[in-house]
């Protein structure tokens, strides 16, 4: 099977952030800031990426405003041609920087929101930070900048989405998506926590519906699938190194962010080797390439095509093997673990959930 050029390049310059949440979808295991990629090896990094055809670059973390040389790899990266866009929490956004960004060319700003009011941000962050966000919102338009949001919505701020679309018009967002929470990493320890109950995401739904009719002519709205409750996986990543590429703080190269996660694969770096080289003939970007790979039900299954077997992180972390069918799958002979976990939390939605906060 003929190997793709990458579309766009996610760099984790950092795992520190200020933030603690709960639905993190990063590994288990955090990078330390000793083990972070010099700024020459990123500025290396971006121009191997341009060089192999990516187009996009996304900088991201724990919080990229983290990294002091921010502003310097935005301006590499704008001047080798690539679209740049920072996801970022906000905090951290000083006016100065949010100055230097723009002037340094980035092309758009990501910024994350926990809920619509700030009592509940704070208590899903672990960290008072919504007001800050409010502030980087600000600055973010105050430069010219188009601001997207983003939101990940769990059991306890579904019920807020209307409020949530309402809060994102009003400080000038021009894009929100609406994530609904994915279980890989820290988040599968808090799934008891944070997975809704079908009648919820129903009303969500309608929420959005209503307010797509409301708010559509001044914001794109994006809903992302909560997959518990598909029937059939989503096509993730558009397949396994098909699309796009990471590189992880310590330099480590993953066809995912959540990759790093599958044990069973070893994954190749920047330090030693070319982007060029990883991407095309490493054995973990092969690992799952094409369908020779799969396993039943998915090796003669009709829909291959269209999903590629699901997600690899989410078969790996639930049923330990990453070649077995995505359980999210009704064919999947592991549905029942999908179904058991739904199961659990049928009857639960009373009192504050006790979370296992990141980083605490
Ligand atoms: Fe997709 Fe595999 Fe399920 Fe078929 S059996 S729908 S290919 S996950
Ligand atoms: Fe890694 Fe789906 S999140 S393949």
């Amino acid at each position: 099977m003929p190997v793709n050029l990458p579309y766009a390049l996610t760099a984790e310059l950092t795992h520190r952030c200020p933030l603690h949440c709960p639905y993190c979808s990063n590994p288990i295991e955090l990078q330390k800031k000793e083990s972070e990629l010099s700024t020459d090896t990123w500025l290396s990094v971006l121009e191997q990426a341009g060089e192999l055809g990516v187009l996009q670059v996304h900088f991201t973390g724990g919080e990229p405003l983290l990294r002091p040389d921010l502003e310097l790899l935005v301006r590499h990266a704008r001047e080798l041609g690539l679209y740049v866009n920072l996801i970022t929490s906000g905090v951290g956004l000083t006016d100065r920087r949010a100055r230097q960004l723009a002037e340094a060319g980035i092309d758009s700003i990501q910024l994350s929101v926990q809920a619509s009011s700030s009592e509940l941000a704070d208590s899903i962050a672990g960290f008072s930070a919504h007001e800050l966000k409010r502030q980087a919102a600000q600055r973010i338009r105050d430069n010219g900048l188009p601001l997207h949001m983003n939101v990940v919505l769990h059991r306890t701020n579904l019920h807020q989405i209307e409020e949530i679309i309402e809060l994102c018009v009003s400080w000038g967002a021009e894009r929100l998506e609406l994530a609904n929470a994915q279980y890989y990493g820290w988040a599968l320890r808090n799934i008891d926590q944070l997975l809704p109950r079908q009648d919820q995401l129903h009303e969500a739904e309608a929420a959005y519906m209503r307010a797509q009719r409301r708010f559509g002519h001044q914001i794109e709205l994006l809903w992302i699938l909560p997959d518990y409750y598909e029937d059939f996986p989503k096509p993730c990543m558009g397949g396994w190194g098909q699309l796009s590429l990471t590189v992880a703080p310590d330099g480590r190269v993953l066809p995912c962010t959540v990759s790093s996660e599958i044990r069973t694969l070893s994954f190749e770096n920047v330090k030693e080797r070319e982007l060029a080289w990883i991407w095309r003939d490493s054995p973990s970007f092969n690992a799952y390439r094409g369908y020779e790979w799969m396993a039943e039900p998915c090796r003669n299954c009709e829909r291959r095509e269209l999903d590629y077997g699901g997600c690899r992180c989410q078969a790996f972390l639930l049923t330990g093997d990453a070649r077995s069918a995505d359980p999210v799958c009704v064919r999947s002979p592991h549905r029942g673990i999908i179904a058991d976990r739904i199961g659990t939390i049928a009857n639960e939605n009373a009192g504050w959930p006790l979370y296992s906060y990141r980083g605490r």
